[in-house]
């Protein structure tokens, strides 16, 4: 038993799971089909397939900022692959994930001790870069940008066998759908379809393994509390248990998303809600826990590189729509989220609405 309840996994009152989460008129299912008719070219004079595609996801991502795909090119053999690497690596001894634990010096490997909003979440992680070594800023102690980035590499355990191949063969096949619902967004906001990959050259994307165990107290904990993600868009997978609740736009409720066979959670996170200047929102996330079953689910974080400047895209802008947000830097962003989900802090967790411009 890696996780023992305790006092610093209670949530407060108001942010704890009630009983029953509605499934009802749940989040969008997109079938992507049309995307492969296309061999990969999204350029401008759009087959009716495709434009009715691009109103999909723009009405997806405007009332819910989530959605589901089929459809999506991934090979079902590599998904299997991942999970079974996945579940591979939880099953091991606790001193053997300990090995690759995560530390203040790399964030990446196994960590049991995660924190969002200061509140721990009941759940394991593995965490890795797609792209190594993964450059990202060095915060100083002050919080002031230090000179040179450090780079980031992965921690690979010795077993199970074949874990990190197929967790590197899922990262590829998974960025390459990556790229296309970038594309997709793009088009969206009547942009040229390509218009965002230049931000995603020298990636810090990166790849997590979320194991969610049976839980004492699923009413007073959660998976990982209430968050919105911080980089561009992520593909998640999920088996079939269940317990990602995604909050309503329309009204505010808590939704559980419904398992899917062969199908990705695709949701726009932070950095899309300022590229758009709020068109599309970040949606609030959380993930329910229960007393009996585990549960597994692989979020992709595609992530631009770390010295890219996230500002309202000027094209977007004119005396109606003014750039809600001030300019930041996505690098120290990232590493400014993660440091506090690594360490209790008793500051605020940074959010995008720190920069934003006041009226
Ligand atoms: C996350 C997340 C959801 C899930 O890791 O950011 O929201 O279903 N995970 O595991
Ligand atoms: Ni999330």
């Amino acid at each position: 038993m890696v996780l023992v309840f305790e006092a610093a996994f209670v949530q407060a009152p108001e942010h704890r799971p009630k009983p029953v989460v509605s499934e009802v008129g749940g989040i969008p299912v997109i079938d992507l089909a049309p995307i492969h008719h296309l061999d990969g070219s999204l350029e401008s004079a759009l087959p009716p397939e495709l434009e009715d595609l691009v109103a999909q996801v723009e009405a997806a991502c405007l009332e819910w900022g989530f959605f589901q795909v089929i459809n999506h090119g991934v090979q079902p053999g590599v998904v299997e692959r991942a999970w079974a690497a996945a579940r591979g690596f939880f099953a091991l001894p606790p001193e053997e994930r300990s090995r690759v634990r995560r530390d203040e010096a790399n964030p990446l490997g196994y960590y049991e001790a995660e924190n969002t909003k200061n509140v721990r979440d009941w759940k394991e992680v593995f965490d890795m870069v797609i792209y190594e070594p993964a450059f990202i800023p060095s915060l100083a102690a002050d919080g002031k940008d230090a000179d040179e980035p450090i780079q980031l590499r992965n921690q690979w355990p010795q077993s199970p066998p074949g874990f990190r191949e197929a967790l590197e063969e899922y990262a590829k096949a998974t960025e390459v759908l990556a790229f296309k619902l970038l594309e997709l967004i793009a088009l969206t906001l009547n942009l040229p379809a390509k218009r965002l990959n230049g931000f995603f050259k020298n990636q810090t994307t990166f790849m997590r393994l979320n194991h969610y165990p049976p839980c004492p107290s699923p009413d007073l904990a959660l998976g990982v509390g209430r968050h919105k993600d911080a980089g561009a868009l992520t593909i998640l997978a999920q088996d079939d248990v269940g317990g990602l609740d995604v909050k309503s736009q329309s009204d505010g409720e808590w939704v559980r998303v419904k398992p899917i066979p062969n199908s990705f959670i695709i949701n726009v996170g932070d950095l899309v809600q300022v590229w758009s200047n709020d068109k599309y929102e970040s949606a609030e996330h959380r993930v329910s826990v229960n007393t009996i079953k585990e549960r597994f689910s692989i979020p992709f974080f595609f992530n631009p590189a770390h010295y890219v400047m996230v500002k309202p895209l000027e094209e977007l802008l004119d005396e109606n729509n003014v750039a809600r947000y001030e300019e930041f830097n996505w690098g120290e962003f990232l590493m400014t989220r993660s440091n506090s989900n690594f360490k209790k802090l008793d500051v605020e967790n940074i959010q995008i609405y720190h920069f934003k411009k006041s009226k």
